[in-house]
């Protein structure tokens, strides 16, 4: 395990889905769970959030809750985590809203990535570029790079692509993971982990520390065990 924690916080339907087949369909906004998120990412040095999460979503999650504002300037750290989005092609549209909220912005990807993207060199304003390899992202440098950078806690937002690479890099110390009362459905709607899979035995083991439970929404706090 690494000096850093780094803890997934994802919401999933009672079937398992992080969001419908169609991601960008507006659902009804979750007092309850909106609560959650912002007090765990108000935690964190670093958030991190793979670029299909962006790319469907625009923009990323600031805390605006005064008490935690005032929570974070207690512990010295900024009024915002670091965004940092993880994006081996670097295909991210310059429209994106993400580039201009008020916060610091990283974005971790690889040469090839930053070879292809014709538009890298108006990226590098908007956004930190950090090259951690050529075609794979190396999580070992990454991690390294955030110690030194003074990271000590790591918010993981997704989605299930991103979680899936840090399930394998063995990066992920504990999972907020929120049970929505609703199915959706569909086996092209995205899960919490998606990658390759494990076999059962192979399988990463999680204990279950903590549960909380608001109305019909359940939030389940696991440690990873292997
Ligand atoms: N319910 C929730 O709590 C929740 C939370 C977050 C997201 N979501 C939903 O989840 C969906 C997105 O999930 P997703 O699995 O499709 O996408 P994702 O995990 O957000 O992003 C996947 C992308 O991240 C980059 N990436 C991830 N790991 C990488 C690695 N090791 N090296 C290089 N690049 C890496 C790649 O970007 P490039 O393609 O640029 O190379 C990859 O295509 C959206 O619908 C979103 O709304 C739900």
């Amino acid at each position: 395990m690494s000096a850093i924690q780094t803890t997934v916080v994802l919401a999933m339907t009672a079937d398992g889905k992080i969001s419908a087949v169609d991601p960008k369909a507006p659902r009804d906004s979750d007092v309850a769970d909106q609560a959650h998120l912002e007090y765990q990412v108000s935690l964190a040095d670093l958030v991190l959030v793979g670029a299909g999460t962006i790319r469907a979503e625009g923009s990323t999650f600031t805390i605006r809750n005064p008490e935690l504002l005032a929570a974070r300037k207690v512990r010295n750290q900024p009024p915002q985590p670091i965004t940092c989005v993880v994006s081996g092609s670097l295909d991210l549209s310059l429209d994106l809203p993400f580039l201009s909220q008020d916060i610091e912005r990283w974005i971790f990807t690889t040469r090839t990535g930053l070879k292809r993207n014709s538009d890298a060199t108006t990226l590098q304003k908007l956004a930190e570029l950090i090259d951690l390899g050529d075609t794979d992202l190396d999580w070992d440098r990454a991690y390294t790079l955030m110690a030194e950078r003074g990271i000590h806690k790591i918010v993981a937002l997704g989605g299930g692509s991103l979680t899936a690479s840090l399930v394998q890099a063995k990066r992920i110390d504990d999972w907020w993971l929120t049970i929505w009362p609703v199915i959706y459905g569909g086996k092209h709607a995205p899960t919490p982990v998606e990658g390759e899979g494990f076999v059962p035995n192979a399988a990463p083991h999680l204990q279950l520390v903590e549960t909380r439970q608001v109305g019909s929404e359940l939030f389940l706090h696991y440690r990873t065990l292997n």
